[in-house]
């Protein structure tokens, strides 16, 4: 158990509940009603995918079968037949075999004990928390990805949440805030802030409605929580950025409709083991190359950029070839275009002063 002054997991309590009733999603499909059956299938949709996602599948998957009952009597290529396209067929698999132990065992209804609902297949304790609080409206924890996050930040706890010590912290600080009197609309109010306002970039802490006890808010250091998966770096690419500066401004051209920024405007680029004037020459521009800019780091999910930015001056006129679709010469007291990748924007702005 945890450490936590009484008056504080009040307040807290207090503020996620309000904040929900308000702010947090009501008209989920699974929440309409929000019995056993139905918030089982949608947490199990949900384990993996996105609410978004899931929706439309929970709508026909429920549709097909309505209870357990029907569930447990499909057949489990009906079932995987609806499963497709979500992804993780175990889940489907697990869910159908769980259903015939409900139909079987519990009267055709998910239990709410957390030992017998963690003993069916496909059940981890989260999803066992979620059923018990959620469906059948009595307490228990609950502990999904946006969950943890929103702990992480409000007890500033150190560690990558995957770590089992760091996940068993954030358990028994749930376990600690657990609502004996709303413990479904609580829940669905953590869930709810981790979704909407406690995001894993950029966090909205100014409309939280629990910023006033958040460590991390009142450290600076929502950024920096939770931790990420240690020691496994992104592979590096590197490159090089023509920012070629002519009479008639900045040199852009389209990006490729598939692949990283597709179909923006950019800067070309080049490998850094070219030389960029004959890089540029390719284009059909003759320049002199000016100056090497500081490099720019960019993450993306499965890799870093290191950009080197190389500035070049045009000699002569602007070519006809900037004409040709997909370039263009933005003129630069146009101010900074708009809709260009971000570290472009940067750097553009960066050389403008
Ligand atoms: N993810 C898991 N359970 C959820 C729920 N009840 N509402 C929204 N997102 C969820």
């Amino acid at each position: 158990m945890s450490h936590l002054p009484p008056c504080r997991v009040k307040e807290i309590r207090h503020a996620v509940l309000e904040w929900q009733r308000r702010h947090g999603r009501h008209c989920l499909p699974w929440q309409l009603p929000a019995t056993p059956y139905r918030v089982w299938v949608s947490e199990v949709m949900l384990q993996q995918t996105r609410v978004e996602a899931v929706v439309p599948y929970f709508d026909r998957f429920i549709a097909h079968f309505p209870d357990a009952r029907a569930l447990a009597a499909a057949d489990i290529d009906r079932v995987l037949a609806l499963w497709a396209g979500l992804g993780y067929y175990s889940r489907a698999r697990n869910l159908h075999a769980a259903a015939q132990r409900i139909a079987e065992r519990h009267g055709g209804e998910p239990p709410s004990d957390l030992l017998e609902l963690r003993a069916l297949p496909g059940i981890g304790p989260s999803t066992a928390g979620a059923i018990r609080s959620l469906g059948h409206g009595l307490p228990a924890a609950i502990l999904d990805g946006n969950v943890k996050r929103v702990l992480a930040r409000l007890f500033a706890v150190a560690g990558w949440p995957g770590r089992s010590a760091t996940a068993r912290r954030l358990w028994s600080l749930s376990e600690a805030l657990v609502c004996p009197d709303k413990p479904a609309r609580f829940n669905q109010g953590l869930m709810d802030l981790g979704a909407s306002i406690c995001t894993p970039k950029a966090p909205t802490c100014l409309k939280c409605p629990i910023a006033f006890s958040c460590r991390a808010y009142i450290a600076g250091e929502t950024e920096a929580l939770p931790e990420p998966r240690p020691g496994r770096r992104r592979p590096l690419r590197e490159i090089g950025m023509l920012i070629i500066e002519g009479n008639e401004g900045v040199f852009l051209e389209r990006r490729p409709p598939s692949g990283i920024w597709g179909g923006l405007w950019s800067l070309p680029e080049c490998p850094l083991d070219t030389d960029p004037a004959e890089a540029a020459r390719r284009l059909g521009i003759e320049t002199v190359e000016l100056e090497r800019c500081e490099v720019i780091r960019h993450g993306f999910t499965h890799f870093e950029l290191l950009i080197h930015p190389i500035r070049l001056r045009l000699t002569g006129h602007a070519p006809q070839a900037c004409d040709r679709e997909g370039t263009r010469w933005h003129r630069s007291n146009r101010g900074i275009p708009t809709g260009l990748p971000a570290p472009v924007t940067r750097m553009l702005r960066e050389r403008s002063g």
